[in-house]
């Protein structure tokens, strides 16, 4: 009897881009990215990196579906029910802290985005601080994709970094809860036909390439994916809020805003957040 062919299926697909990148990734020197797993279903990313990582930097965890994703700010993740990438890169606290981590995956999460974007209608930048957008006429649209930083302590008194990465990619508008149908938006819904592994594959490859990048060039690239400059914005620092036009930001400094009285204001990026509007 001739044997059966296996059936390829998407999520063998994934699995294998994880492992093929990361073998191609463990042969060079300068690599933050060593070890890979593969989950089907976990609850957070983030909580099985920890439990995973034998307190070492150097492993990513990506998941087939998410059930209980973290968000910022305390807020959830959405199920990303086999339609989204969810991984988490533990990294190395004492090399990158909090501020230097929450730009890598910014610019990580907007590149991978851009490159798989190249036969789509629509266009992607960064709201910071780190929220990936649709580009609008207005700046901002529906979010593509986010970004988490944790550090938390090792039981050797290390610290490591989590950085998780959630990206939308084969949603349509029935897959969105009532609640993300007017925030929430897909690869797929832009335009893009991209699969989620190769999504995967220029995620970890990303977040490989601004390890290597030093501050100053990681916020120099910021400026390109920007789209608040030049909208009009709330902003609050110090319990107070700030209206006005973003005239620049410099994400590992200062928010420029030209306010009503025609001033520059210069609020702190560390300890200001944005108004979602
Ligand atoms: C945000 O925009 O609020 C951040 C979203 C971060 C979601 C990712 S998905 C992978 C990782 N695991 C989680 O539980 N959260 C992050």
């Amino acid at each position: 009897m001739m044997a059966r062919k296996p059936i390829i299926t998407e999520i063998q697909h994934v699995h294998d881009a994880l492992e093929s990148t990361i073998a191609m990734l463990s042969t060079r020197s300068d690599a933050f990215i060593t070890r890979g797993e593969f989950v089907t279903v976990t609850d957070s990313t983030q909580d099985l990196a920890r439990a995973h990582s034998n307190d070492q930097a150097g492993l990513v965890v990506v998941a087939g579906r998410q059930t209980n994703g973290r968000g910022r700010l305390g807020r959830q993740w959405a199920d990303t029910r086999g339609l989204g990438v969810a991984a988490t890169f533990v990294l190395d606290a004492k090399t990158f802290n909090t501020e230097h981590l929450a730009l890598m995956g910014a610019l990580a999460a907007h590149h991978a985005c851009t490159d798989c974007m190249l036969d789509a209608s629509a266009q992607v930048g960064i709201r910071w601080p780190n929220d990936i957008v649709e580009r609008t006429n207005q700046g901002s649209g529906c979010k593509v994709a986010g970004v988490l930083v944790e550090v938390l302590p090792t039981s050797e008194g290390k610290r490591l970094a989590y950085l998780g990465i959630g990206i939308n990619v084969a949603h349509q508008s029935r897959d969105w809860p009532e609640e993300l149908k007017q925030i929430a938006v897909s690869l797929h819904e832009l335009g893009s036909g991209v699969d989620r592994a190769a999504v995967v594959r220029s995620l970890i490859n990303r977040v490989q390439w601004a390890c290597s990048r030093t501050l100053e060039e990681l916020a120099a690239d910021f400026t390109q994916g920007d789209v608040l400059k030049g909208t009009y914005q709330g902003f609050v620092h110090d319990g107070k809020v700030y209206e006005g036009e973003v005239v620049g930001i410099d994400p590992a400094s200062a928010i420029l805003l030209r306010t009503q009285d025609g001033g520059v204001r210069t609020l702190p990026a560390l300890t200001t957040s944005l108004i979602k509007t």
